[in-house]
């Protein structure tokens, strides 16, 4: 019997790839994108993960929340980014209410990410309350980066955006949720606005790769909004390094754009399609022009 071998490895990103990259110590970085431009650079210039993040919501479409983001805003967005991305794994967030219901809503909604938007992964928020469909999607062969700490999506019931371990009983919660996540297999857990010390504690505790952000140094990788380290967002939070002013580089394009239309400089004459000489002539002959 011959069996057919898959062509070999490509520079592909996987998600079990991931866990014996931290056994190695090294270190990740992840971006969110929305878009095919965005995810091409992304990926061309190494990102390992790129998470279409629910952040969609905020940064791209203008809400305050990331709560009214719809399971097909983010297909919409995850397929413009995996037509981008060639090299990184890219993870698609499932949005508030897509996953919440019951196993079978998670894995339906899950496989989207898979089979529409060409996702390798989806990141789904929360702990041991979330077990059961997280377990199920895993059960479905569809790998799960987990989310614990300021999770978004539990807006109303923190009271809004907060730092949360910060006290004992809350900090042991959220490594018991970690400790739980990570036995159910999950490749990989972003940890999101806790103390350093606490993130150090779950990124020990835990084999597979922590992504911080706002959760200190210690986290085997860091994700930011893209939109955020890229200057196109207003008053981000203090754990944002601004590594470019895109948006004042906007302003100046548009403002130069502007003046140059008003003053007549732009079209020059190589930003023109040229008119064959004998049509030339023969349009100003007939129009008087
Ligand atoms: O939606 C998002 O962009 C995220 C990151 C902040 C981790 O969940």
């Amino acid at each position: 019997m011959s069996t057919h071998h898959p062509a070999p490895a490509s520079r592909r990103v996987t998600a079990p790839q991931l866990a014996a990259r931290k056994r190695r110590g090294e270190r990740f970085a992840m971006l969110t994108a929305y878009d095919t431009p965005t995810a091409r650079i992304l990926d061309a210039n190494g990102i390992d993960v790129i998470l279409v993040g629910d952040s969609l919501g905020m940064v791209v479409l203008g809400r305050d929340t990331t709560l009214p983001v719809t399971m097909d805003e983010m297909i919409h967005h995850t397929g413009a980014v995996t037509r981008g991305a060639s090299r990184a794994l890219v993870t698609g967030d499932m949005p508030f209410l897509s996953y919440h219901e019951s196993p079978a809503q998670a894995v339906r909604n899950a496989g989207r990410f898979v089979q529409e938007a060409g996702a390798a992964t989806v990141k789904m928020e929360g702990g041991r309350k979330r077990l059961d469909v997280i377990r199920a999607v895993l059960n479905a062969e569809i790998p799960v980066m987990g989310h614990l700490g300021l999770t978004p999506q539990s807006f109303h019931s923190m009271g809004g955006f907060r730092i949360q371990g910060l006290t004992g009983e809350r900090a042991h919660e959220i490594m018991e949720d970690a400790r739980a996540l990570a036995d159910a297999g999950i490749f990989a857990l972003v940890l999101e606005g806790i103390p350093a010390e606490l993130a150090r504690a779950v990124t020990r505790e835990v084999p597979c790769p922590t992504f911080g952000i706002g959760a200190g140094p210690h986290c085997d990788g860091q994700v930011l909004v893209l939109h955020d380290m890229l200057g196109l967002t207003d008053s981000p939070p203090r754990f944002v390094r601004r590594y470019a002013d895109v948006g004042t580089q906007i302003a100046t394009a548009v403002q130069r754009f502007q003046q140059d239309v008003r003053d007549g400089e732009f079209p020059s004459e190589e930003e023109t399609y040229p008119s064959p000489e004998g049509l030339a002539h023969e349009i100003r002959e007939r129009y008087g022009c």
